[in-house]
This record gives C-alpha cells, structure tokens and sequence, in this order.
C-alpha cells in the first residue's frame, strides 16, 4: 500500500508523541528532573531533530540525551547511564550499575549508536588502555591525530583550553605550548582530564573546574571546542548560536582575552556565521572522511 504524504507526516508525529512518552517515563522512573525546564514541551529543554529519530534534552552543564531509533531508547545523564530498550513487542529498561566507572570499558558498557567510538577508540587516545573517559567524552573527545595537528598550529606561549572536556586537545597542547590553561565545568571530565595528563607525562597544565564564560584570564591564544549539542548534533545545517552556549557569545567573550582564537566546529557549520573578521577555514580529515573544521583567527591564519 502506497502511503500519503499526510499519512506518513501523521504516523511521523504519532511516534514522536510515544517517545516523548517514553521518555518521560524513563525520566520519572530514575527520579531525573529536569529542573526549571520539567515540561517536555519546553522548547528550550528539548530539541526534536529528523522528527521521529530523537530527542535531545539540554540543560545547563547537566546533559541529558535520549536517542531513539525503531530499536532503543536511551538517556544519559553525566554519571548516571540509564537505558531504555524498546522494540515492537516489550520495553525493557536497564540501569547501568558501573555508570560510574571511567575506565575498563568494554563494547557491552556503551549504547548500541555508540559502538563505533569503541571501535576507534585507539584513534582517540593512542595510550587508551590507561585512560578514563566518561560516557560524553567517548562522543566529545577531539581524535589523537587531529590533536596534534591542532597543536602544531597552535604551538608556543600560553593557551586556554577552554572546554578541555577529557583532555584530548589539552595533552597535545601541553607537548607544544609553554603552558596550558585547561578548564571544564564538568568535574567528572576534569578529573579524567587531569588522570589523562599524567598518563601522557604532560606536567605544565593549569586545571580549572569552572565556567569558561565567567573566568578572567591572561593567555596569549584560546582554543574553543564547545560542546556542540550531543551526539545528535549533525543536523542538515549547524548553527553556532544553536550549540548549548552561543558562539558568538563565545567569541566575544574570547576577543577580551586574545585576538589568536582557533574554533574547533561540525564539518556543516555556515561559514558566514564565523566571518566576524578575517579568519582561515581548515577542514579536517579523518580516515578520508571530511570530520570538522578548524576555523582560526588573528596570528593563528597561516597567511602563507
Ligand atoms: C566538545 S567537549 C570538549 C572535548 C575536548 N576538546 C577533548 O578533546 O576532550 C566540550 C566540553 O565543554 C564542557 N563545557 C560545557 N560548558 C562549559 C562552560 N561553560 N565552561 C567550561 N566548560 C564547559 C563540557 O563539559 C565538555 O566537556
């Protein structure tokens, strides 16, 4: 039977109202609020990508996920790990008793859609086997090569890391800059952060737990690699005033610190969003595949 448009659009909207049940249930059972934001309807709380595929709820530094595909449903939230498994006949919810865990991760330890961070997880931190990562950083963390790329272009004099999460970025900074100021509001990644630096031998870091927003500091150059809204973040078109902190407010509030900015964004970001002034766009590679780009600013352009 050949569906109408209308129809497949109602049927869209019908499963998407079941998730959004779904979810919420998940929510209650493990006690999760969503704090000021507990209506699911709060367009600010919720975002609803490709319609049926998932939810995604944002608040503040908490993060909370829910991916739904016709096999799972799953919610994360920093430390807790819940997961919810559907398929047409049962939902079945399981809680994940080492949710605190950062190390010894095997393959049965993370969501299904997540599989291939494990799979690449030698990609990511080259000395992975000693390393802890928190269930956001297996999606956050910048890959090892394309780490250290960014630190020979950034090399030299003092650099904020200013979203450090579990310190992919900051390990090779601290091999090719002076010093590096490294911050996260995330206490859980800190600590991998700083674990992850020692497993590297990197001894000249500055660790700060706070909001990058709020800080004063003196730096000659900062590196910005905000969170860009969870794993679901690649949307047709990636807006930076669409990511949890608004880019411009970022760069603004960059440009009181230093004029040498390097962005870390999604490889669909608009580029004239970022033409605040003269700036280079570096796309970055990753097993052929085009993974993001690098987008750099004041003595940072390679004007060669
Ligand atoms: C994309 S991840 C950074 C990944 C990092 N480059 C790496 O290689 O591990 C973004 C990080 O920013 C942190 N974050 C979010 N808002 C922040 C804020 N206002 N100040 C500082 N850190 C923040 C998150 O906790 C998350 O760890």
């Amino acid at each position: 039977m050949i569906k109408s448009k209308a129809q497949k659009r109602r049927e869209r909207r019908f499963k998407l109202v079941k998730a959004r049940g779904e979810l919420q249930s998940a929510l209650d059972k493990y006690s999760i609020s969503l704090g000021n934001t507990n209506s699911l309807g709060n367009t600010n709380s919720l975002g609803f990508l490709n319609d049926d595929e998932y939810i995604q709820t944002t608040r503040d530094d908490d993060y909370i996920q829910t991916t739904r595909d016709d096999e799972y449903l799953q919610t994360t939230r920093d430390d807790e790990y819940i997961q919810t498994t559907r398929d047409d006949e049962y939902l079945q919810t399981t809680e994940n008793k080492e949710s605190n865990t950062l190390d010894n991760w095997s393959l049965d330890r993370l969501p299904k859609n997540m599989h291939k961070y494990y799979h690449q997880r030698y990609s990511l931190f080259s000395l992975f086997d000693h390393i802890k990562i928190d269930m956001e950083g297996w999606f956050s963390v910048t890959p090892e090569q394309i780490a250290i790329h960014l630190a020979n272009r950034l090399k030299g004099g003092t650099i904020i890391d200013a979203f450090c999460g579990v310190g992919g970025n900051t390990i090779q900074f601290a091999k090719k800059c002076d010093k590096v100021i490294a911050i996260d509001n995330n206490k859980t990644r800190l600590e991998c952060a700083k674990h992850n630096a020692r497993v590297y031998g990197c001894e000249n870091i500055e660790f700060i737990h706070g909001d990058y927003m709020q800080l004063d500091l003196k730096a000659d150059k900062v590196f910005l690699s905000p969170p860009w809204g969870g794993i679901s973040y690649n949307q047709s078109e990636f807006s930076i005033d669409d990511m949890p902190i608004k880019g411009t407010d970022i760069f603004n509030r960059t440009k009181r610190i230093t004029n040498d900015i390097c962005f870390f964004l999604p490889r669909n970001l608009k580029k004239e969003e970022l033409m605040f002034e003269d700036v280079e766009f570096e796309e970055t590679f990753l097993d052929g595949k085009l993974k993001s780009y690098s987008v750099y600013y004041g003595n940072l352009i390679n004007r060669h």
